[in-house]
Protein backbone atom coordinates (compact mmCIF):
# COMPACT_ATOMS: atom_id res chain seq x y z
CA UNK A 1 0.00 0.00 0.00
CA UNK A 2 1.30 3.18 -0.78
CA UNK A 3 -1.06 5.72 0.81
CA UNK A 4 -4.32 5.53 2.77
CA UNK A 5 -7.10 8.30 3.70
CA UNK A 6 -8.89 8.30 6.83
CA UNK A 7 -11.73 10.58 8.13
CA UNK A 8 -13.22 10.94 11.07
CA UNK A 9 -16.07 13.67 12.57
CA UNK A 10 -16.47 16.77 14.51
CA UNK A 11 -18.84 16.93 17.56
CA UNK A 12 -21.12 19.41 20.14
CA UNK A 13 -21.20 18.52 23.21
CA UNK A 14 -24.97 18.67 24.48
CA UNK A 15 -24.46 18.93 28.00
CA UNK A 16 -21.85 18.71 30.80
CA UNK A 17 -18.66 20.73 29.61
CA UNK A 18 -16.53 21.82 32.34
CA UNK A 19 -18.69 19.44 34.83
CA UNK A 20 -17.18 16.58 33.09
CA UNK A 21 -13.89 17.34 33.90
CA UNK A 22 -14.89 17.21 37.79
CA UNK A 23 -16.34 13.20 37.10
CA UNK A 24 -19.78 14.24 36.47
CA UNK A 25 -21.49 13.25 33.26
CA UNK A 26 -21.85 14.69 29.75
CA UNK A 27 -23.66 13.73 26.29
CA UNK A 28 -22.02 14.47 23.20
CA UNK A 29 -22.90 13.88 19.56
CA UNK A 30 -21.00 13.32 16.34
CA UNK A 31 -20.80 16.09 13.81
CA UNK A 32 -21.83 15.04 9.43
CA UNK A 33 -18.63 17.53 9.26
CA UNK A 34 -15.08 15.40 9.05
CA UNK A 35 -11.57 16.34 8.70
CA UNK A 36 -9.69 13.74 5.96
CA UNK A 37 -6.31 12.41 6.23
CA UNK A 38 -3.80 10.93 3.84
CA UNK A 39 -1.01 8.76 5.05
CA UNK A 40 1.90 8.02 2.96
CA UNK A 41 5.34 7.43 2.81
CA UNK A 42 8.34 9.72 2.39
CA UNK A 43 12.24 9.39 2.55
CA UNK A 44 12.29 10.60 6.28
CA UNK A 45 10.81 12.86 9.14
CA UNK A 46 7.23 13.09 9.75
CA UNK A 47 5.89 16.18 7.65
CA UNK A 48 2.24 17.64 8.06
CA UNK A 49 0.59 19.31 5.66
CA UNK A 50 -2.55 21.41 5.94
CA UNK A 51 -4.57 22.68 3.30
CA UNK A 52 -6.75 24.28 5.14
CA UNK A 53 -4.47 26.46 7.48
CA UNK A 54 -1.91 26.81 4.75
CA UNK A 55 0.42 25.69 6.81
CA UNK A 56 3.25 22.70 6.20
CA UNK A 57 5.82 21.24 8.86
CA UNK A 58 8.41 18.30 9.05
CA UNK A 59 9.38 16.48 12.39
CA UNK A 60 12.56 15.10 12.32
CA UNK A 61 13.07 11.85 14.79
CA UNK A 62 14.60 14.06 17.56
CA UNK A 63 11.73 17.18 17.55
CA UNK A 64 8.98 14.23 18.07
CA UNK A 65 11.14 12.93 21.17
CA UNK A 66 10.83 16.59 22.14
CA UNK A 67 7.16 17.10 22.02
CA UNK A 68 7.45 13.70 23.79
CA UNK A 69 9.02 15.38 26.81
CA UNK A 70 6.34 17.54 26.51
CA UNK A 71 8.42 20.72 24.54
CA UNK A 72 6.67 22.69 21.88
CA UNK A 73 8.37 21.96 18.38
CA UNK A 74 5.46 23.35 16.09
CA UNK A 75 2.36 24.26 18.45
CA UNK A 76 -0.26 24.27 15.70
CA UNK A 77 0.37 20.39 15.10
CA UNK A 78 2.49 18.70 17.95
CA UNK A 79 -0.45 17.75 19.15
CA UNK A 80 -1.44 15.55 15.81
CA UNK A 81 2.20 14.91 15.22
CA UNK A 82 2.63 12.97 18.75
CA UNK A 83 -0.46 10.95 17.92
CA UNK A 84 1.45 9.83 14.82
CA UNK A 85 4.52 9.47 16.17
CA UNK A 86 2.64 6.80 18.77
CA UNK A 87 0.91 5.24 15.62
CA UNK A 88 4.53 4.81 14.05
CA UNK A 89 5.22 3.11 17.29
CA UNK A 90 8.16 5.90 17.33
CA UNK A 91 10.24 4.56 14.99
CA UNK A 92 12.16 6.86 12.71
CA UNK A 93 9.29 5.86 9.31
CA UNK A 94 9.09 9.01 6.95
CA UNK A 95 5.34 9.66 6.59
CA UNK A 96 3.60 12.58 4.92
CA UNK A 97 0.93 13.64 6.44
CA UNK A 98 -1.97 15.89 4.36
CA UNK A 99 -5.54 16.78 5.85
CA UNK A 100 -8.24 18.73 4.44
CA UNK A 101 -11.02 19.39 7.08
CA UNK A 102 -14.41 20.64 7.19
CA UNK A 103 -14.39 21.28 10.97
CA UNK A 104 -13.53 24.57 11.91
CA UNK A 105 -10.73 24.99 14.29
CA UNK A 106 -10.64 25.97 17.82
CA UNK A 107 -14.68 26.20 18.09
CA UNK A 108 -15.46 23.98 19.99
CA UNK A 109 -16.29 21.03 17.53
CA UNK A 110 -13.15 18.54 18.30
CA UNK A 111 -11.30 19.29 15.26
CA UNK A 112 -8.14 18.13 16.80
CA UNK A 113 -9.63 15.27 18.34
CA UNK A 114 -10.90 14.28 14.75
CA UNK A 115 -7.38 14.88 12.71
CA UNK A 116 -5.20 12.85 15.61
CA UNK A 117 -8.11 10.40 15.15
CA UNK A 118 -8.18 10.15 11.37
CA UNK A 119 -3.82 10.32 11.22
CA UNK A 120 -3.82 7.36 13.47
CA UNK A 121 -6.13 5.47 11.50
CA UNK A 122 -4.79 5.93 8.21
CA UNK A 123 -0.81 5.64 9.93
CA UNK A 124 -2.31 2.06 11.15
CA UNK A 125 -3.91 1.31 8.26
CA UNK A 126 -0.57 2.11 6.10
CA UNK A 127 1.34 -0.11 8.25
CA UNK A 128 -1.58 -2.76 7.70
CA UNK A 129 -1.60 -3.04 11.81
CA UNK A 130 -5.50 -2.47 11.86
CA UNK A 131 -5.69 -0.81 15.23
CA UNK A 132 -8.85 -1.47 16.84
CA UNK A 133 -10.74 1.46 18.06
CA UNK A 134 -10.02 1.70 21.18
CA UNK A 135 -7.02 1.16 20.70
CA UNK A 136 -6.47 4.59 18.07
CA UNK A 137 -9.05 6.71 20.84
CA UNK A 138 -6.36 5.86 23.37
CA UNK A 139 -3.87 7.17 21.30
CA UNK A 140 -5.21 10.25 20.10
CA UNK A 141 -5.94 10.46 24.15
CA UNK A 142 -2.17 10.87 24.32
CA UNK A 143 -2.18 13.64 21.56
CA UNK A 144 -5.03 15.33 23.22
CA UNK A 145 -2.92 15.96 26.27
CA UNK A 146 -0.40 17.86 24.16
CA UNK A 147 -2.93 20.01 22.83
CA UNK A 148 -5.46 20.37 25.95
CA UNK A 149 -3.27 19.49 29.40
CA UNK A 150 -6.02 17.76 30.81
CA UNK A 151 -8.49 16.81 28.44
CA UNK A 152 -11.75 14.59 29.44
CA UNK A 153 -11.63 12.41 26.73
CA UNK A 154 -14.84 13.21 25.01
CA UNK A 155 -13.34 14.70 21.63
CA UNK A 156 -11.21 11.54 20.45
CA UNK A 157 -13.89 8.76 21.76
CA UNK A 158 -16.73 10.87 19.46
CA UNK A 159 -14.69 11.15 16.40
CA UNK A 160 -13.31 7.45 17.28
CA UNK A 161 -16.75 6.14 17.82
CA UNK A 162 -19.03 8.39 16.42
CA UNK A 163 -23.14 8.61 16.99
CA UNK A 164 -24.24 9.58 20.72
CA UNK A 165 -21.73 9.42 23.48
CA UNK A 166 -22.15 9.60 27.05
CA UNK A 167 -19.16 10.29 29.33
CA UNK A 168 -18.54 9.23 33.28
CA UNK A 169 -15.20 9.38 35.02
CA UNK A 170 -13.66 8.07 31.56
CA UNK A 171 -16.59 5.75 31.04
CA UNK A 172 -17.98 5.38 28.00
CA UNK A 173 -21.64 4.19 27.11
CA UNK A 174 -22.16 4.48 23.47
CA UNK A 175 -25.67 4.53 21.45
CA UNK A 176 -26.89 4.32 17.81
CA UNK A 177 -27.73 7.39 16.82
CA UNK A 178 -30.87 6.50 15.05
CA UNK A 179 -32.98 9.94 15.02
CA UNK A 180 -32.25 13.43 14.29
CA UNK A 181 -31.84 16.51 16.52
CA UNK A 182 -33.24 19.89 15.49
CA UNK A 183 -29.64 20.91 16.51
CA UNK A 184 -28.71 24.39 15.04
CA UNK A 185 -24.84 25.51 15.62
CA UNK A 186 -23.83 29.12 15.71
CA UNK A 187 -20.16 30.12 15.14
CA UNK A 188 -18.68 32.87 16.70
CA UNK A 189 -15.44 32.76 15.47
CA UNK A 190 -13.74 33.72 18.31
CA UNK A 191 -10.74 31.28 18.72
CA UNK A 192 -10.06 30.42 21.98
CA UNK A 193 -7.84 28.04 24.09
CA UNK A 194 -9.37 25.17 26.11
CA UNK A 195 -6.79 24.56 28.14
CA UNK A 196 -6.84 28.27 29.82
CA UNK A 197 -10.48 28.40 29.98
CA UNK A 198 -10.26 24.78 31.85
CA UNK A 199 -7.56 26.71 34.62
CA UNK A 200 -10.01 29.37 34.67
CA UNK A 201 -12.73 27.22 35.93
CA UNK A 202 -10.12 25.01 38.09
CA UNK A 203 -8.85 27.94 39.46
CA UNK A 204 -12.56 29.60 40.45
CA UNK A 205 -12.89 25.98 42.20
CA UNK A 206 -10.06 26.51 44.60
CA UNK A 207 -11.11 29.74 45.63
CA UNK A 208 -15.06 28.97 45.85
CA UNK A 209 -14.96 25.25 46.11
CA UNK A 210 -18.18 25.33 48.58
CA UNK A 211 -19.64 27.57 46.07
CA UNK A 212 -18.72 25.97 42.72
CA UNK A 213 -18.90 21.94 43.76
CA UNK A 214 -22.84 22.41 43.96
CA UNK A 215 -22.88 24.08 40.80
CA UNK A 216 -20.88 21.11 38.99
CA UNK A 217 -22.79 18.68 40.74
CA UNK A 218 -25.84 20.58 39.45
CA UNK A 219 -24.75 20.13 35.78
CA UNK A 220 -24.06 16.61 36.52
CA UNK A 221 -27.78 15.92 37.67
CA UNK A 222 -29.16 18.11 34.50
CA UNK A 223 -26.73 15.72 31.96
CA UNK A 224 -29.06 12.71 33.37
CA UNK A 225 -32.43 14.80 32.95
CA UNK A 226 -31.22 16.01 29.29
CA UNK A 227 -30.33 12.93 28.12
CA UNK A 228 -33.83 10.94 29.24
CA UNK A 229 -34.95 14.09 27.12
CA UNK A 230 -33.15 13.13 24.12
CA UNK A 231 -33.68 9.42 24.46
CA UNK A 232 -37.64 10.25 24.52
CA UNK A 233 -37.58 12.64 21.72
CA UNK A 234 -38.97 15.21 24.73
CA UNK A 235 -37.00 18.58 22.43
CA UNK A 236 -38.94 20.83 24.83
CA UNK A 237 -37.72 19.76 28.01
CA UNK A 238 -34.22 19.29 26.53
CA UNK A 239 -33.99 22.72 25.34
CA UNK A 240 -35.30 24.13 29.17
CA UNK A 241 -32.44 21.91 30.21
CA UNK A 242 -29.86 23.46 28.08
CA UNK A 243 -30.68 27.07 28.38
CA UNK A 244 -30.10 26.22 32.59
CA UNK A 245 -26.83 24.98 31.47
CA UNK A 246 -25.94 27.60 29.78
CA UNK A 247 -26.45 30.04 32.63
CA UNK A 248 -24.71 28.00 35.22
CA UNK A 249 -21.93 27.83 32.52
CA UNK A 250 -21.80 31.65 32.16
CA UNK A 251 -21.80 31.65 36.15
CA UNK A 252 -18.49 29.99 35.78
CA UNK A 253 -16.97 32.80 33.64
CA UNK A 254 -17.15 30.65 30.64
CA UNK A 255 -19.41 32.52 28.32
CA UNK A 256 -18.08 35.57 26.09
CA UNK A 257 -20.62 38.55 24.54
CA UNK A 258 -20.65 36.91 21.32
CA UNK A 259 -21.81 33.64 22.70
CA UNK A 260 -24.63 35.86 24.37
CA UNK A 261 -25.11 37.54 21.61
CA UNK A 262 -26.15 34.82 19.25
CA UNK A 263 -28.29 32.74 22.26
CA UNK A 264 -30.33 35.44 22.94
CA UNK A 265 -30.44 36.36 19.14
CA UNK A 266 -31.84 32.51 18.43
CA UNK A 267 -34.07 32.78 21.83
CA UNK A 268 -35.73 35.55 20.30
CA UNK A 269 -35.91 33.04 17.45
CA UNK A 270 -38.52 31.28 19.59
CA UNK A 271 -35.73 28.18 19.86
CA UNK A 272 -36.95 25.83 22.93
CA UNK A 273 -33.10 26.70 24.05
CA UNK A 274 -29.88 27.89 23.67
CA UNK A 275 -26.59 27.52 24.73
CA UNK A 276 -22.80 27.37 24.70
CA UNK A 277 -20.94 24.36 24.21
CA UNK A 278 -17.25 23.16 24.15
CA UNK A 279 -14.99 24.91 26.31
CA UNK A 280 -16.62 28.30 25.90
CA UNK A 281 -14.59 31.98 25.69
CA UNK A 282 -15.77 31.88 22.34
CA UNK A 283 -15.93 29.44 20.12
CA UNK A 284 -19.51 27.58 19.64
CA UNK A 285 -23.35 27.62 21.01
CA UNK A 286 -26.01 25.33 19.94
CA UNK A 287 -29.94 25.48 20.51
CA UNK A 288 -32.36 23.25 19.66
CA UNK A 289 -35.60 24.16 17.30
CA UNK A 290 -38.84 22.73 17.75
CA UNK A 291 -38.36 20.28 14.29
CA UNK A 292 -35.78 20.08 11.67
CA UNK A 293 -37.44 22.49 9.36
CA UNK A 294 -37.72 25.36 11.90
CA UNK A 295 -33.88 24.82 12.70
CA UNK A 296 -33.05 24.92 8.68
CA UNK A 297 -35.30 28.41 8.40
CA UNK A 298 -34.02 29.86 11.75
CA UNK A 299 -29.97 29.16 10.39
CA UNK A 300 -30.89 30.13 7.00
CA UNK A 301 -32.07 33.85 7.93
CA UNK A 302 -28.74 34.05 10.42
CA UNK A 303 -26.53 33.69 7.83
CA UNK A 304 -28.30 35.84 5.71
CA UNK A 305 -27.90 38.58 8.31
CA UNK A 306 -24.36 37.43 8.65
CA UNK A 307 -23.84 35.02 11.21
CA UNK A 308 -21.70 32.16 11.04
CA UNK A 309 -24.29 29.16 11.00
CA UNK A 310 -23.48 25.57 10.30
CA UNK A 311 -25.97 23.42 9.07
CA UNK A 312 -25.07 19.84 9.26
CA UNK A 313 -26.14 16.32 10.38
CA UNK A 314 -25.63 13.75 13.06
CA UNK A 315 -22.97 10.99 11.98
CA UNK A 316 -23.58 7.79 13.26
CA UNK A 317 -20.39 7.13 11.71
CA UNK A 318 -16.96 7.22 13.47
CA UNK A 319 -13.35 7.31 12.22
CA UNK A 320 -12.96 5.29 8.73
CA UNK A 321 -10.92 4.36 5.87
CA UNK A 322 -12.07 6.61 2.73
CA UNK A 323 -9.28 5.04 0.43
CA UNK A 324 -6.10 2.67 0.31
O1 LIG B 1 -14.21 23.24 23.46
P1 LIG B 1 -13.75 21.85 23.42
O2 LIG B 1 -14.37 21.05 22.34
O3 LIG B 1 -12.26 21.74 23.48
O4 LIG B 1 -14.35 21.12 24.73
C1 LIG B 1 -13.86 21.30 25.99
C2 LIG B 1 -14.76 20.57 26.94
C3 LIG B 1 -14.32 20.67 28.38
O5 LIG B 1 -15.27 19.94 29.15
C4 LIG B 1 -14.33 22.11 28.86
C5 LIG B 1 -12.93 20.09 28.59
C6 LIG B 1 -12.87 18.61 28.32
O6 LIG B 1 -11.73 18.13 28.13
O7 LIG B 1 -13.89 17.92 28.35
Amino acid sequence: MESSIASAPGKVILTGEHSVVYGYPAIAVALGLRCKVKASYQDEGLTIRSKDLNLIHTYSLNDLQHIEQKLTVFKKFDNIAFGAFLAMNKKPVGINLEIESEIPISSGLGSSAAVSVAAIKSISNLFEQNLIDKEISDLAYQSEIIAHGTPSGIDNSIATYGGLLKFEKGNITLNKLNFTIPLIIGNTQVQRDTKKIVKNVKDQFDHFPKIIDPILKTMGELTENAENALISGDFKKLGELLDINHGLLSSLGTSHPKLDDLIWKMRSMNVLGAKLTGAGGGGCMIAIAENINTANTISKKLNEEGYNIIVTNLSPEGVKIESN
